[in-house]
């Protein structure tokens, strides 16, 4: 079992660092060897230190970087063909229709949360268990969110645009079959067949700026096991955010299209309350808090929130009762005419209900039923009533 979390995280951070930082110093060493045995220059004392020497890596990005729009970013890594991203076939880099009709045909072969995983940590994420089938690929066995906090905007730009190893937009994926025709399948899709440069940087700046650090919002547990036969669970949801802001958050952000407590539209296939997705995908939801659930009418509503607002909204959704699993049974119509139909009509009418063998007790008063039921013996099981229904029955006999 291993929990990955912000620790974790900052350990293995670290641990990449040190390799650059290791890698470089080598390099920078084997060049400076190199320069002292060719040139004989005799400068063997003057050596500065190596790495206050080196040139910054550029993670300026350039205009094309500082222009992009982050949030639409987020909307293209999860589908890019959503009425939401603006995407048309004319405004793309594909070449026709029929392309356009492969690539929504076989959805989960292109859409960047398929392969990298909502939480962009791939196999060792969400979606460890998520297996692939003829008609999904395999989710990639590579940590995206790592990826993207080291790498150069124009190296993650040049990544996604495509490679030699990347699988072109024209190959039929018919034959796909995760137990032995996988390899091209699972490929990166060369992407610059498919997106205009614009919406690659959109997807650059999601990457490196607006997508959610998910190791801030709740810690993973991976069982041990390899994908996809490996089960992982959720803790620590909301970190140390606070439930009461998060409560706010829900409030007016939320509660309008879900009901104050969640349980208004049951989602997902309308098998799960609010509260419960969020205990149970919290590696879906924290995108989708965000950029919005495309196709719906939930739009990118937090977009302009910090990271401290969706650990509050978390938070807050550890308390079960305030955000139940279960949407509550339906409150049972108790209405006079309904009593007085079942507890009374068999012996009284009243206000044209019932039989008359007893009499008729059209208008007769709360109290006065009250004190037959306490003197009539054959009216000795209506004490279980409560006065409130009995108050709802004398309601209906004054109508
Ligand atoms: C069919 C699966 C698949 C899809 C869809 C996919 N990727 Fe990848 N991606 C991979 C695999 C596998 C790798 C690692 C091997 C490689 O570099 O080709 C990778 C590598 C990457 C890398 C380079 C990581 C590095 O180590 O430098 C980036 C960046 C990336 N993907 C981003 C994206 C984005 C953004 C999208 C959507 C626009 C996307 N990927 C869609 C499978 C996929
Ligand atoms: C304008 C209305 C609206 C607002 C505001 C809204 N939602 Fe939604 N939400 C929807 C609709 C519609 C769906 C899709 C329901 C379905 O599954 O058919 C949805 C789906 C969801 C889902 C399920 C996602 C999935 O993967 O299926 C979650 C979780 C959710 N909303 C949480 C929230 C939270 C938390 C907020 C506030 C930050 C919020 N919503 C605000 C309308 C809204
Ligand atoms: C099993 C038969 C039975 C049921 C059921 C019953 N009652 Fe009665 N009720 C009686 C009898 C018998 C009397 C006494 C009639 C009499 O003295 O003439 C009585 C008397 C009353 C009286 C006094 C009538 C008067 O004119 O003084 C009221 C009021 C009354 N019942 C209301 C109710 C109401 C309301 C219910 C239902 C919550 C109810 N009863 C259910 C048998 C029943």
């Amino acid at each position: 079992m291993k929990i990955y979390n912000k620790f974790y995280r900052q350990y293995f951070l670290t641990k990449m660092y040190c390799y650059n930082a290791l890698y470089k110093t080598l390099l920078l060493a084997v060049i400076s060897v190199l320069a002292a045995c060719g040139g004989g220059k005799n400068n063997a004392t003057t050596t500065s230190s190596q790495s206050s020497s080196e040139a910054p890596m550029d993670m300026s990005g350039g205009q094309a970087y500082e222009e992009a729009d982050g949030i639409v970013g987020g909307q293209l890594y999860s589908k890019f063909w959503a009425s939401e991203t603006g995407f048309t076939l004319g405004n793309s880099n594909l070449d026709n229709q029929g392309q356009l009709d492969a690539v929504t045909g076989k959805s989960d072969f292109f859409r960047c949360k398929q392969c990298h995983g909502w939480d962009r940590l791939g196999r060792d994420g969400g979606y460890s268990n998520r297996a692939p089938s003829t008609s999904r690929p395999n989710v990639a066995d590579i940590n995206l969110a790592l990826v993207s906090e080291v790498a150069t905007p124009r190296a993650i730009f040049d990544s996604i645009k495509g490679s030699a190893n990347s699988r072109s937009v024209d190959v039929d994926l018919s034959n796909y079959d995760p137990n032995n025709n996988a390899a091209t399948g699972d490929q990166m899709p060369a992407y610059g067949e498919i997106l205009t440069d614009e919406q690659i940087w959109d997807i650059v700046k999601y990457l490196k700026e607006e997508a959610l650090d998910t190791t801030a919002i709740y810690d993973i547990v991976l069982e041990n096991g390899q994908y996809p036969n490996r089960p992982r669970s959720f803790q620590n949801l909301g970190v140390n955010g606070s439930p009461t802001s998060g409560d706010a958050i829900y409030t007016n952000n939320c509660a309008m299209c879900h009901g104050v407590d969640g349980t208004k539209i049951l989602v997902d296939g309308e098998s799960y309350t609010v509260g419960r997705h969020m205990r149970y995908k919290p590696y879906e939801d924290q995108h989708k808090v965000k950029f919005g659930h495309l196709g719906s009418t939930m739009g990118p509503i937090l977009k302009d929130s910090d990271i401290d607002d969706i650990q509050d909204l978390f938070a807050a959704m550890n308390d079960v009762t305030k955000y139940p699993d279960e949407q509550p049974a339906p409150e049972p119509v108790v209405d006079g005419k309904t009593l007085f139909t079942l507890h009374c009509s068999d012996c009284h009418s009243g206000n044209g209900v019932g039989a008359s063998t007893f009499g008729d007790v059209s208008n007769q008063s709360a109290a006065r039923i009250t004190s037959e039921i306490g003197s009539v013996p054959l009216m000795q099981s209506l004490s279980s009533l409560t006065s409130e229904e009995i108050n709802l029955i004398a309601d209906f006999l004054s109508n």
